[in-house]
């Protein structure tokens, strides 16, 4: 069967602040820049989850695109929408929430959800003209 790729869009907002706990708040500020605010401040997150896999003969899907709003929404925007990352999110309590790490564990929340016979990427967008992409590699 032919192999497509099929995309949910979401989208959460939530508080980080960037920092590295040894360094001080000039050495951060330095590094991080705006991001290392110690009061912390708000992105509007934009996510594209994609998956692909061959075109199931029988529904004519590679997966059903409402059990994947599903699960982004129980996964990911219950998980991170409005919260501070840094603070309410157990997995940033010892990783820097950067937009890279931000995507890496959404892809392992999901990748751990969906049968392995479909391929998963996260595209996820800190602002408009900054993103990442994940794959699993
Ligand atoms: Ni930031």
């Amino acid at each position: 069967m032919p192999k497509v790729t099929v995309h949910r869009k979401a989208h959460f907002n939530a508080a980080h602040r960037l920092f590295h706990p040894e360094w001080s708040d000039e050495k951060n500020a330095a590094v991080f820049g705006k991001c290392s605010n110690p009061h912390y401040h708000g992105h509007n997150y934009d996510l594209t989850v994609s998956v692909t896999g061959e075109i199931d003969p029988i529904t004519g899907f590679v997966m059903d695109l409402s059990v994947l709003r599903e699960l982004i929404k129980s996964e990911i925007e219950d998980a991170f929408d409005h919260k501070n990352l840094n603070v309410e999110v157990a997995e940033f309590k010892s990783l820097n929430p950067t937009v890279e790490n931000i995507a890496v564990v959404i892809y392992n929340k999901l990748r751990a959800k969906i049968r392995t016979s479909l391929d998963i990427s996260v595209t996820l967008y800190e602002t408009p003209r900054n993103f990442v992409t994940y794959s699993g590699d």
